[in-house]
């Protein structure tokens, strides 16, 4: 590990807070020690950082220091300059809003001249950019697309999901962007949630080493003074909602939500984790947004969370009929950043959010020291990052988006992440050289479904979505010998004969609320395929895409062979070395897999969890 490394690994720890991690005594002494040194790499000691935000804030105006707390999606900014004129101190790409140019180039240069405006301030403080790169940097074209969380809650493998999030940092950092709003660290009760593949898992335990790992990878020190700051999402309870509803409501005592969804977030703030993003949804009927006791209490006060706190989409719209009443219930329960998705012309827009605000300030509903401990807070972080440094991205991390060096790391992820769930007749491994070969399913050759949701647009599509990548019917034909024959058949036709079946199957891409169901049967034309390979008397290996655990029905029973693929990403080619046998499966289910629609909320701490189809950590190999 070299000096940086093993600097940032110090910093990292020492970036902890928690009351525990402070009794040490000597974490203020290398404290004390790091804050002397130059700090390597881009991560600056928080005991410099402090002062540096002190000294910075008390040079602001109250227009200078709300402008900070104001972030603002890309499509809501009609005019640029508004960044200078407002001191808007981040601005977003949400699931949809994009330059018109998507390439990695394309980003940078639109990234780029946003700062421009920023730096043209008075104070010149940098603008931070947040994007959603949750399985890779996932709204540029040609990108590298990782297996969404669950699939690398499949890996329980810390050290490979720490790599892919580095990746991803240095693929977001290339386009100029400092922020993601990732690792999501939901701990995913119920199936019918249409976030379930966001989760890496239903155990807190899980999450948290997972998330940890992640926040990890993202925020390792990049070349050449760049950094990118990771967000854990979203507190609290986000996966824990009656009925899996998104945006919903979880219901359950104290001792219960501290027990399943509250190790994560301690887990992100030991490993430094910059910001946190708050949920749109509900504790007890009280809206997470406006939640003093858990926003500042809990993880504020008594986690020693010293990064900040960054609203979810418009979710402070939510609180009441009235903005102005939603700003001063936010702010004052210790959200330190808004996000807006909306411009002049719209209601609830960023100039009304910063005239609204001022005149809570004025009237006192809003205390000066909230706006003060807000606009430290993202002072201090943004000096921690050395974005007064380096505010623009290296170029030669652009010309690494999307690199081979890339794609091979993201094909480790997806090798690691299958899981098997059946293997009779010997159906697995294929052999090379099997005569004739069918691969069966509109799946197989479709890149859209084998990525799901968050990819290029909020709720992805199937087809060709990205440049680059591979499907699993192209993956198979590399894999094969020169005299195999692969034949595909879209609908099951014309598939008699055939050595060997090969099925893929799977959900059509959604994201958030779009995806929330209460059946998840695999659906009547999947399993009809599936049927008619078996009805033509062939070994027939079944692959599944999916977001989540699906209903399987007859399709177990049909199947020789089953292999869970959760939504692997653009690199299929690792679909298909471990279907040849290349790696073998290691993959273990990080959900309780059920047998029918009464049990999509049955987990390992459920006291029936055996009647599940399969337990939680289940998987074959050979
Ligand atoms: C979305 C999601 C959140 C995302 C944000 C910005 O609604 O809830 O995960 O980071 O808005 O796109």
């Amino acid at each position: 590990m070299n000096a940086i490394h093993k600097n940032a690994q110090v910093l990292s720890t020492l970036k902890t807070s928690n009351p525990s991690a402070r009794r040490s005594p000597i974490r203020p002494v290398l404290a004390a020690l790091l804050s002397m040194t130059t700090c390597l790499g881009l991560a600056h000691a928080a005991p410099k950082c402090d002062r540096e935000a002190d000294a910075l804030l008390s040079k602001m105006t109250l227009d200078e220091k709300i402008g900070q707390m104001t972030q603002v999606d890309m499509d809501a900014l009609k005019d640029k300059a508004d960044i200078t004129k407002y001191f808007i101190g981040s601005m977003l790409s949400g699931g949809n809003s994009e330059p018109a140019d998507i390439s990695p180039k394309g980003w940078l240069r639109a990234c780029k001249e946003y700062e421009s405006y920023a730096l043209q301030t008075r104070l010149k403080i940098p603008l931070i950019y947040g994007i959603d790169a949750v399985h890779g940097h996932n709204n540029v074209d040609g990108a590298v697309i990782f297996p969404h969380n669950i699939g690398l809650g499949a890996t329980r493998n810390p050290r490979l999901v720490r790599r892919a999030a580095h990746i991803t940092a240095l693929e977001v950092a290339g386009t100029g962007i400092q922020w993601a709003f990732a690792p999501c660290v939901a701990v995913a009760q119920n199936e019918r949630w249409g976030r379930t593949y966001e989760s890496f898992s239903e155990s807190p335990a899980l999450v948290s080493r997972l998330g940890a790992a992640a926040v990890r990878g993202f925020q390792q020190p990049l070349p050449e003074g760049n950094f990118v700051l990771a967000c854990a999402k979203h507190f609290l309870g986000d996966g824990g909602t009656k009925d899996g509803i998104d945006q919903g409501n979880t219901v359950c005592d104290e001792a219960t939500l501290r027990k399943l969804y509250l190790p994560p977030y301690a887990a992100a703030v030991r490993a430094g984790v910059g910001s946190i993003m708050v949920s749109y949804s509900s504790w007890n009927g009280q809206k997470m947004s406006a939640n003093k006791y858990l926003l500042t209490g809990v993880l504020k006060d008594e986690l020693g969370f010293r990064g900040f706190l960054v609203s979810d989409w418009a979710a402070i719209d939510q609180l009441s009929s009235d903005y102005k009443t939603d700003i001063e219930k936010s702010i004052n329960a210790g959200m330190d950043m808004v996000m807006i998705p909306n411009g002049p012309g719209q209601k609830n827009n960023y100039v009304e959010f910063i005239h609204l605000l001022k005149e809570l300030v004025r009237e006192g509903k809003v205390p000066q020291s909230r706006i003060d401990d807000a606009v430290h807070r993202i002072l201090r972080t943004k000096f921690r990052m050395g974005l007064f440094q380096h505010p623009y991205a290296d170029p030669q991390l652009n010309a690494e988006v999307g690199s081979a060096a890339h794609r091979k790391v993201a094909r480790e992820c997806v090798r690691q992440s299958l899981v098997l769930l059946k293997n009779e007749n010997h159906a697995l491994p294929l052999s090379k050289t099997i005569q004739r070969l069918v691969v069966i399913g509109r799946a197989a050759d479709d890149l859209g479904v084998q990525c799901g949701g968050w990819t290029i647009s909020w709720q992805g599509k199937s087809g060709k979505v990205t440049s680059g990548g591979t499907t699993i019917l192209a993956a198979v034909r590399k894999a094969v010998s020169p005299e195999t024959k692969v034949t595909f058949s879209p609908d099951g036709s014309n598939i008699e004969g055939a050595d060997g079946a090969l099925v893929v199957i799977g959900e059509q891409p959604y994201a958030e609320m779009k995806g929330d169901r209460n059946d998840l049967r695999v659906s009547a034309e999947d399993a009809a395929l599936v049927q008619k390979a078996k009805a033509a008397g062939l070994r027939v290996v079944t692959v599944l895409l999916s977001g989540r655990p699906l209903v399987l029905g007859p399709v177990l029973e049909s199947s020789d062979a089953l292999v869970a693929a959760w939504l692997p990403g653009t690199e299929g080619e690792g679909v298909a070395d471990v279907l040849f046998g290349d790696c073998r499966p290691r993959g273990k289910l990080p959900r309780t897999w059920p047998r029918n629609n009464d049990q999509l909320s049955l987990t390992c701490n459920s006291p029936n969890a055996s009647q599940a189809l399969f337990p939680y950590g289940y998987g074959l190999s050979w």
